[in-house]
């Protein structure tokens, strides 16, 4: 994995480049320039989306500075402060922590620079000009829908990702809409529900190991909220001698969970092209810096005609839609181009 540019090295370019501005320069309109802060390099969805966004603002002749904040809010603060200083023009954020970052937004709006929250929520601020984002809930559906058809009766085990992650909350909503009229009929017994703190598959796997003891390991179904915790999950089948009987859910459309579901460990995971995702943000950002209204800006046919509630209020939201993939349509996601054919062998 490609390391991102420490502050340090930032700071020193911006440094070298105030000392070289003493020369003449060619008169003209002056860059657009886009700050972006980015909670973690972890998954692959985030690395994906970096790039996007740098090819993004390339293509539109934009300055970026992107960051990442290896999942520390304290961290993610000083480099938005960073950003900030250094004369963005629109902030895109997508938050470590949801309610930690909303001082960032803030900050940002004291500075009037507008803030594009960025696949995460940022919660109990009105300083958000618009989210970006896939329709989370609908993520969660489409988990919930395919693991109460694969397994209608049985006892389950409930995950859900980081408490500091809006979009954890989402997802579950979206899959317990569907599992939960089922645990109400007595066809399904939850034999455990836990959060997976910082989304790691370490404690996944610990989750899962703890929960196979305690019920002898008598369980048929995983709600697993992403490709890395479903990762954990499978390890902790495994030791078992269980994985590819229980069933399994994800997101992310990772290359490792891609081959779990053809090795048959893993049913399902959720296709949302962040590419996309990333360079509508670059575009929304590039619009808000211009002053053009939030309502005015669409990307791919959809506008920002949706809400999302952040506690404060409903944040203008411009919601891409998201695929559920299964050995039947894996095809989808090396046909967009997403990951290669040969990735997955
Ligand atoms: C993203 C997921 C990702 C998770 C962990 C969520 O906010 O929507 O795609 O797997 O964070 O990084």
């Amino acid at each position: 994995m490609k390391k991102i540019l420490s502050f340090s090295v930032v700071a020193a370019v911006v440094a070298a480049l105030a000392l070289t501005s003493c020369a003449p320069q060619a008169t003209g309109p002056k860059k657009i320039v886009i700050g972006a802060s980015l909670p973690t390099q972890r998954e692959a969805v985030w690395v994906k989306g970096r790039q996007a966004m740098i090819a993004a603002a390339a293509a539109a002749g934009v300055e970026l500075k992107v960051l990442s904040a290896d999942a520390d809010a304290a961290q993610q603060a000083n480099q938005v402060e960073s950003l900030l200083s250094q004369g963005i023009q629109a902030l895109i954020l997508a938050p470590a922590d949801a309610t930690t970052a909303a001082s960032m937004a803030d900050k940002a709006a004291a500075a009037k620079v507008p803030v594009v929250s960025y696949d995460r929520l940022i919660l109990d601020t009105k300083n958000i000009a618009l989210y970006v984002s896939f329709d989370n809930e609908k993520v969660g559906e489409l988990q919930g829908e395919w693991l109460t058809k694969a397994v209608p009766k049985g006892n389950y085990i409930i995950m859900s990702g980081d408490p500091g992650d809006n979009n954890a909350k989402l997802f579950k909503a979206g899959a317990m809409k569907i599992i939960q009229p089922l645990v109400d009929k007595g066809d399904i017994k939850i034999v455990a529900d836990q959060a997976v703190a910082n989304w790691l598959p370490s404690n996944a796997l610990t989750i899962v190991e703890q929960a196979l003891t305690a019920n002898k390991n008598k369980v048929n179904a995983i709600l697993a909220p992403n490709d890395g915790t479903a990762g954990g999950a499978i390890q902790a089948l495994n030791e078992q001698k269980l994985a590819g009987k229980v069933a399994v859910t994800g997101q992310d459309a990772e290359i490792a969970g891609l081959k779990r579901i053809m090795a048959g460990t893993q049913g399902m995971t959720v296709f949302k092209d962040n590419r996309k995702e990333a360079d509508a943000s670059v575009q929304a950002a590039i619009a808000l810096a211009q002053g053009q209204p939030v309502a005015s800006i669409t990307y791919d046919g959809v506008s920002a005609n949706q809400t999302v509630n952040n506690g404060t209020f409903d944040v203008p939201s411009l919601l891409l839609t998201p695929e559920a993939i299964t050995k039947a349509n894996i095809q989808d996601v090396v046909k967009s181009g997403y990951v290669k054919a040969t990735d997955l062998q």
